[in-house]
């Protein structure tokens, strides 16, 4: 009853002080921001896969605290599309400020994203993109270049063949993917298919491992059992890869960079979980492409931008290196342009 009476209060006060009635949702926000001087943002995180996940939740947490000035919602969609959509309306009936959406796949979000720009409140998607016709349904994205991270991964293996004098034929290549449809996915797919089709490489088969140890080893269980000619795995994020490794080990295979002598080499993406790193330190994981979590400065720097009436750029790619104890490989050119390799050695700081 006293919610309901507090709701009623609310509704009366906002028709009384701003003859709002026909736009509850943008009224509900100037409330938010009178009644304590905060910013609220409701956060659809898409889920825990991995620790680069767990890394993203965290940075947003850290930025967005009570302490800096903000009440952060956030609902975890747990890989589900549909949890996703619920959170957003729950949002949007909440009447929070922003909306802050790390979508699980590209497509489907049209219907929701109107809603919420038909309640006046601005989306900022990140991490993975929405497909979407419109782009004005969101405010501004920030994220990887998930195909460049596929193609840096694509070109050092390149690189490593010709030092090595490995034909391209030799190559015998098994893809675990990410969760099928999500932006990390297509891209870094994207990128192997392309460069198998023009160096000429062995690509056996690809299947999705969802961005999960649990699934990334036993999908490698399976292809070995399936293609014995296997020596290089392509791993869609270090927890697939960590997964994949365990597999290797489990069937008394050898993983390395050293093809040549019957090893598997592990290519991996994220460079967050730090066993996944330590592997990279070592050589069991021959090359990481980062990919980089740390998303909550960035969210806020857009949010300071909107609040100030600016324009923030609308699509913002994310700088990221390349990890490798391999020191023959120092730098790698895609598209003219040149990306140095981080040359990881035992005694090197946090990376
Ligand atoms: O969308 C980013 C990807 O999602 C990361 O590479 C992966 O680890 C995560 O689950």
């Amino acid at each position: 009853m006293k919610k309901l009476y507090a709701a009623m209060m609310a509704f009366l006060l906002c028709i009384m002080v701003a003859g709002c009635g026909s736009t509850p949702a943008t009224n509900a926000i100037s409330e938010t921001e009178t009644e304590d001087g905060r910013i609220t943002i409701g956060f659809s995180q898409l889920g825990a896969e991995s620790d680069w996940r767990s890394m993203n939740t965290e940075s947003m947490k850290t930025t967005f605290s009570t302490a800096r000035g903000y009440n952060l919602i956030i609902e975890d969609g747990q890989q589900k599309q549909a949890n996703q959509i619920t959170a957003i309306r729950n949002f949007i009936q909440q009447g929070v400020d922003y909306i802050v959406l790390a979508p699980v796949t590209e497509n489907g979000w049209e219907t929701v994203l109107s809603e919420a720009q038909d309640a006046g409140i601005p989306v900022i998607i990140v991490d993975r993109m929405v497909a979407v016709e419109d782009d004005s349904l969101f405010s501004c994205w920030v994220g990887s270049d998930f195909e460049l991270e596929g193609k840096k991964a694509a070109e050092w293996l390149h690189q490593y063949s010709i030092l090595n004098e490995l034909a391209p034929e030799t190559l015998h290549i098994v893809n675990i993917q990410g969760t099928l449809g999500a932006s990390a996915q297509l891209g870094r797919t994207k990128a192997l298919e392309d460069a198998a089709a023009e160096f000429g490489w062995d690509l056996l088969e690809e299947a999705p491992g969802d961005f999960t140890q649990a699934k990334g080893e036993e999908v490698m269980a399976e292809l070995l059992d399936k293609y014995s000619q296997l020596n290089v795995v392509y791993c869609e994020n270090d927890n697939e890869a960590l997964g994949a490794i365990e597999a290797i080990e489990d069937a008394g295979r050898v993983v390395g960079s050293d093809i040549a002598n019957g090893e598997i080499m592990v290519l991996s993406f994220d460079g967050v979980n730090r066993s996944a790193v330590q592997y990279a330190v070592e050589g069991k994981i021959s090359c990481i492409t980062e990919c980089n979590p740390l998303h909550g400065p960035r969210v806020e720097a857009i949010i300071e931008a909107l609040e100030a009436g600016q324009t923030p750029e609308k699509f913002e790619y994310v700088d990221e290196a390349i990890y490798s104890c391999f020191d023959q490989i120092t730098e790698l050119t895609i598209q003219n342009q040149s990306y140095p390799v981080t040359i990881l050695t035992p005694d090197m700081p946090e990376l």
